[in-house]
């Protein structure tokens, strides 16, 4: 009996060593290991070994049955991380799967270039929840229900107070409450205002906004910043324009313009030259400004005394100045986009070129 085991010990290995495939292997693991093969019928077997004996071959056939499953074991892990198994051959002649790489998203690239530009100026990164309450989205903004221009922020409401932000400013107020002046931030995210959509709104778009407050802050550090930031974004010949304007938050406020980045101001400066109205047929009218000359690009101002006071500070000792602008907005004038909804169809073959 002893002398079989020894046997079938040497067989198996031999085999196994020998299978060159897995179905070679296969084979010898039903000669060996199989339901009849020569392992389970030494077991079977075992009855007539006299009781003497039965404990010591009992053990020896069980050895054998553990060595030779582990050899076949290691045996089959190395079939299937080999080149010689015929099923997983790789064809290296094949051409390779090209792993298309990503990129950052036009308008990601776009909050990126503004908001270096504020770097450099050394103001700070801060940014805030799109879900707000009433609270900072209106009343610490100097927005109080039942004022009409609450109408001009329109606003998706949750439930119990709850709303997503329609423009960045609520961060201005949460920023304030926890920080003490000195400061100079800008505050870029996503805002939701439920407009149609068309070519130029969507119910989701971003701004980034800005905020400096400290002592003796004055509208011509407004103007400097902002100038810098427009020559930074569009080129060195941008002019500026502040038009006179309203926003609860900010007093005095403005509205600001660049002349345009398409005819440079050119097209109105030749019109008043030649005394065309703005309305008459006249071919030539740049067709990014319509002849006017300038372009929107931001709303900003001095902050409102009254909102230093909502959010704590002494607006005796404090002064400061405020901007937002749409980056959609920005990234349109910069690429030459006609239309904000390419920004957000995912379609590759837009993405692709920036
Ligand atoms: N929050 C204003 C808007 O969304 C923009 C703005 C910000 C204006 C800061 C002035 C100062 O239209």
């Amino acid at each position: 009996m002893i002398e079989k085991i020894k046997d079938i010990e040497k067989g198996a290995i031999e085999e196994i060593a020998l299978a060159a495939d897995a179905g070679m292997l296969e084979k010898a693991r039903v000669k060996y290991l199989g339901r009849k093969g020569l392992i389970t019928e030494l077991f079977k077997n075992i009855g007539g070994v006299s009781t003497a004996d039965r404990a010591e071959i009992g053990q020896l056939i069980n050895s054998l049955k553990n060595t030779v499953s582990k050899i076949f074991d290691e045996k089959a892990a190395s079939l299937s991380g080999s080149w010689n198994n015929k099923a997983d051959k790789i064809d290296i002649t094949l051409p390779g799967i090209a792993r298309e790489t990503g990129h950052i998203h036009p308008i990601s690239k776009t909050i990126e270039e503004i908001c270096s530009v504020f770097i450099s100026l050394g103001f700070k990164i801060v940014e805030g929840p799109e879900i707000e309450n009433e609270h900072y989205n209106f009343e610490a903004l100097n927005i109080p229900l039942e004022h009409p221009s609450r109408d001009a922020f329109d606003t998706f409401y949750l439930a119990d107070k709850w709303l997503l932000r329609s423009h960045t400013s609520p961060v201005q107020a949460r920023f304030m409450e926890k920080n003490k002046p000195p400061f100079a931030i800008v505050i870029p995210g996503k805002v939701y205002r439920p407009d149609a959509t068309d070519a130029s709104h969507s119910f989701m778009f971003h701004q980034v906004e800005g905020l400096v407050v400290s002592d003796n802050i004055r509208f011509s550090d407004l103007k400097g910043s902002l100038t810098l930031f427009a020559r930074q974004i569009f080129g060195e010949a941008i002019r500026m324009r502040f038009r006179p304007s309203f926003f609860p938050f900010t007093e005095p406020s403005a509205e600001v313009d660049i002349s345009c980045i398409l005819c440079g101001g050119q097209d109105s400066v030749r019109r008043a030259g030649l005394n065309l109205p703005y309305g008459s047929d006249e071919p030539r009218r740049c067709s990014l400004c319509g002849g006017k000359g300038w372009i929107e690009i931001l709303g900003a101002g001095m902050v409102n005394p009254k909102v230093f006071s909502n959010v704590g500070y002494n607006p005796e000792k404090v002064t400061g100045f405020a901007f937002g602008m749409g980056v959609e907005r920005i990234a349109i004038l910069k690429y030459g986009i006609t239309d904000i909804r390419m920004f957000f169809e995912n379609d590759i073959r837009f993405l692709r070129q920036f």
